[in-house]
This record gives structure tokens, C-alpha cells and sequence, in this order.
């Protein structure tokens, strides 16, 4: 099975994405979790990928295609978030499922209104090494700056700063708003009002997956 989880910055998708990978197996592919671990190996493509990371831009296409295309046809079955963001990327993703013989089985929109995101992003922090996030106002972690599942090092993203959200919020709109039509255009999309308790959201997901996980 391949799902893709859409929506804005904030919007819940790694949270909810981490849930469902441990309670059905299937491969968790975060484009912005792969990014963060490129930045803190050093490597070229990290090098490349902070300046637009830290700005709240988006990473050119051609990177993010070649990152992600190996994994895509995972047997264990995948879910994708944070991909595809551009269109170029949806339909490069369509190219190769197709090449593979596969293709996408749900794509879930998740609606957040935007005082409700930048409320969240502004009081987020994550590991560094595991990526779980926290909200430092109301789930903190339990001893300050160490992540209670990994031991690792809790911190606020470049990202999380206002004037990046707000880039983030934009490039959303202009950039990853036409991918959402592209997918309504094959009615593949199944909408979730993704507020009230992450397990509230977590049911609202399992139900618009379906009996398929
Ligand atoms: P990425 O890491 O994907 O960032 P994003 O889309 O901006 O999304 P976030 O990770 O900020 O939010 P989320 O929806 O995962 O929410 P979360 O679960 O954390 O990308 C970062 C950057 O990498 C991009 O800006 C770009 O530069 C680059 N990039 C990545 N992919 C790319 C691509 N395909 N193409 C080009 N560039 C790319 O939750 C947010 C907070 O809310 C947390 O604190 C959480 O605890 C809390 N929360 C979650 N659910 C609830 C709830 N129900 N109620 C209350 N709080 C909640
Ligand atoms: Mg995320």
C-alpha cells in the first residue's frame, strides 16, 4: 500500500504518520526527516538543502526526486509526507510507480485552519536524532532538552522561527495547494479535519484508510 498524507506545516502529518507506521509496519518516508539527516551528516546534499530548509523554501525537485525514488516501492508498503510537494514531484512520483507496476492507494488531506498551525509550530520543538515532536507548552519533554523516547538532544527548528513559518505557509499555498487539485482532479483525496487530540486524528485517519491497514 502507498498513502500519501497531505497538508500544511504543522498540519500533524509526521505525528500522525509515526502512529500509523508502528501500528502496521508500513515504511515511514518523510522527505523533511531525510533533508534534516542530510544537514546534520555534513553531506552535499545537507549542505545544499539548509539555506532553503532554514528559510522555510522548498529544496529543488530534481533532489528531492532522486532522494526518494529508491524507496518508494518498499514491499512493507509506504507512507509518504512531506512528498510529493510540486507537481513536478507528483508527477515524477506517478512515472515511477508506474514503471514499478504500482500505485497510490489513498492520498489523505489533513485541514488545520492557519492561527491553529502557526500556534503549534511556534511552540514545537523535536529531537534531533529520532525527530519526535513536542510542544513545549503542553508535552514537554520530561526532563528539559532530552527526548523521553531516544535520549536525544530536544531542539527548536531553524523553521519553527516566525518569519520562517510564514515563508513556509506561502510556499504551501503557491506551491503544494495545485498537488492537492492534481490528486482532487482523480477523486483520490479523503479529507480529515485533522484538530482534537492526536488520537482523535488518529481515528479520523484509520477510518479514511480504511480496512486496508
Ligand atoms: P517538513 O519537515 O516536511 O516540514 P512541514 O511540511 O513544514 O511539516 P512539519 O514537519 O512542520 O509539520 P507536520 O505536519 O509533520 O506536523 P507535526 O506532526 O510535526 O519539511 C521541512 C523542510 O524540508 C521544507 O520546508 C523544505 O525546505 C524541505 N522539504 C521537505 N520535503 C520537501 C519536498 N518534498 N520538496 C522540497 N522541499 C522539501 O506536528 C506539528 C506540531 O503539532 C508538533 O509539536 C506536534 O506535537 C503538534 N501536534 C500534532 N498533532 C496535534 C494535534 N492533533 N493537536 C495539537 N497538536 C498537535
Ligand atoms: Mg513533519
Amino acid at each position: 500500500m502507498r498513502i500519501i498524507l497531505m497538508g500544511p506545516p504543522g498540519a500533524g502529518k509526521g505525528t500522525q504518520a509515526r502512529r500509523l507506521s508502528e501500528s502496521t509496519g508500513m515504511k515511514h518516508l518523510s522527505t523533511g526527516d531525510l533533508l534534516r539527516a542530510e544537514v546534520t551528516a555534513g553531506s552535499e546534499l545537507g549542505l545544499l538543502a539548509k539555506g532553503f530548509m532554514d528559510r522555510g523554501e522548498y529544496v529543488p525537485d530534481s533532489h528531492i526526486i532522486s532522494m526518494i525514488h529508491k524507496s518508494i516501492a518498499d514491499p512493507a508498503g509506504v507512507l509518504l509526507d512531506g512528498f510529493p510537494r510540486t507537481v513536478v514531484q507528483a508527477e515524477s512520483l506517478d512515472e515511477s510507480l508506474e514503471n514499478a507496476g504500482l500505485g497510490i492507494d489513498k492520498v489523505v488531506h489533513f485541514a488545520v485552519d492557519t492561527d491553529e498551525l502557526v500556534n503549534r509550530l511556534s511552540s514545537r520543538a523535536v529531537c534531533s536524532d529520532c525527530q519526535t515532536p513536542y510542544n513545549l507548552v503542553s508535552d514537554a519533554p520530561s526532563k528539559e532538552g532530552v527526548c523521553d523516547k531516544c535520549g536525544g538532544l530536544v531542539i527548536v527548528r531553524e523553521d519553527d522561527k516566525p518569519e520562517a513559518i510564514k515563508t513556509r505557509m506561502c510556499v504551501y499555498e503557491e506551491q503544494t495547494a495545485p498537488v492537492l487539485d492534481y490528486y482532487r482532479s482523480r477523486g483520490e483525496v479523503s479529507e480529515i479535519i485533522a484538530t482534537g487530540t492526536p488520537d482523535s486524528v488518529f481515528e479520523k485517519l484509520s477510518q479514511a484508510i480504511g480496512s486496508g491497514v
